[in-house]
């Protein structure tokens, strides 16, 4: 299945740089040749079992293993964070559901917290350590500009991409104590549909059997509180700084063009990329 964002408002920008990058002939005329905008961050993947090629100086080649040795977003590793990744999904799963969504949305849906700049904002996150991710163990502050630098070198001319990867995770200040302090399970993780059943490829699927919408008949079928092609905009995604930071976007009239918002809101959807190919128009 493949899911095409359209770009309403202001995807100009994506489609116009595509196309001046990429020529091709047709019938003996020079034609314009649609590409997709392949968001792989400037990392060259090395298919198995083929012998792993030399990086070319400035390249980046991705890593097999995490930094505890285990291969990425592998939450059944026995790793010395998998008790406490499990532990976090299990208090998750127990706790998101439409009604502390709905309320989480309208609270903080009111950007009455801090005012700040982008940068500050940046070196907030130094405080902030994400107990779901079982592959990183770093400040915050390296993942952001480590993600932005290696989008840069892959798309030049997309400053959008550049901004967005810069600002993605700034939601996690939902940690500080100066935005509330919520808990891990109520910040980071992967996140995922809520007020329709549960899909069983969400990670250890097990502990919905105790979130208060898994027996309740208006949330628990295929479609729950939802009709069929209602559109991903109008689904809850389980709180977290994704759906913060899409809020922040949103609300301080951001110029961002469409395809940036969607990555800042579905960026921990991992249960959506999981099973689709996105292509961004
Ligand atoms: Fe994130």
């Amino acid at each position: 299945m493949t899911i095409i964002i359209e770009q309403p408002d202001y995807g100009v920008e994506v489609v116009e740089q595509k196309k001046l990058t990429h020529e091709g002939h047709e019938n003996g005329v020079e034609v314009e040749e649609d590409k997709e905008l392949v968001l792989d961050a400037g990392f060259v993947v090395v298919p198995q079992p083929q012998p792993q090629p030399q990086p070319q100086p400035n390249s980046f080649v991705v890593p097999q293993t995490n930094s505890f040795g285990h291969t990425f977003r592998d939450y059944e590793a026995d790793g010395e964070r998998q008790p406490g990744v499990e532990n976090f999904y299990r208090t998750n799963h127990i706790y998101q559901c439409v009604d502390f969504v709905t309320k989480m949305r309208e609270e903080y849906g009111k950007l009455n917290r801090v005012e700040m700049s982008i940068w500050e904002c940046c070196e907030l996150l130094n405080n902030v350590v994400d107990e779901s991710d079982p592959d990183l163990d770093e400040p915050q502050i390296e993942h952001l500009l480590q993600t932005a630098e290696a989008i840069r070198k892959d798309y030049p001319n997309e400053d959008w991409l550049h901004l967005t990867a810069l600002i993605h995770d700034l939601g996690k200040v939902l940690l500080l104590p100066s935005f509330g302090e919520l808990p891990q399970w109520a910040v980071v993780g992967d996140t995922y549909p809520i007020g329709c059943a549960f899909d069983e490829s969400i990670v250890h699927h097990k502990y919905f059997a105790l979130n208060p919408d898994y027996n309740n008949p208006a949330y628990s079928t295929k479609y729950g509180m939802y009709s069929e092609a209602c559109g991903l905009e109008n689904v809850l995604m389980s709180w977290g700084h994704d759906d913060y930071m899409y809020l922040v976007a949103t609300e301080n009239g951001t110029t961002l063009p469409s395809a940036a918002l969607f990555i800042i809101r579905y960026h921990s959807f991992y249960g959506m990329f999981a099973k689709f190919i996105l292509i961004i128009y």
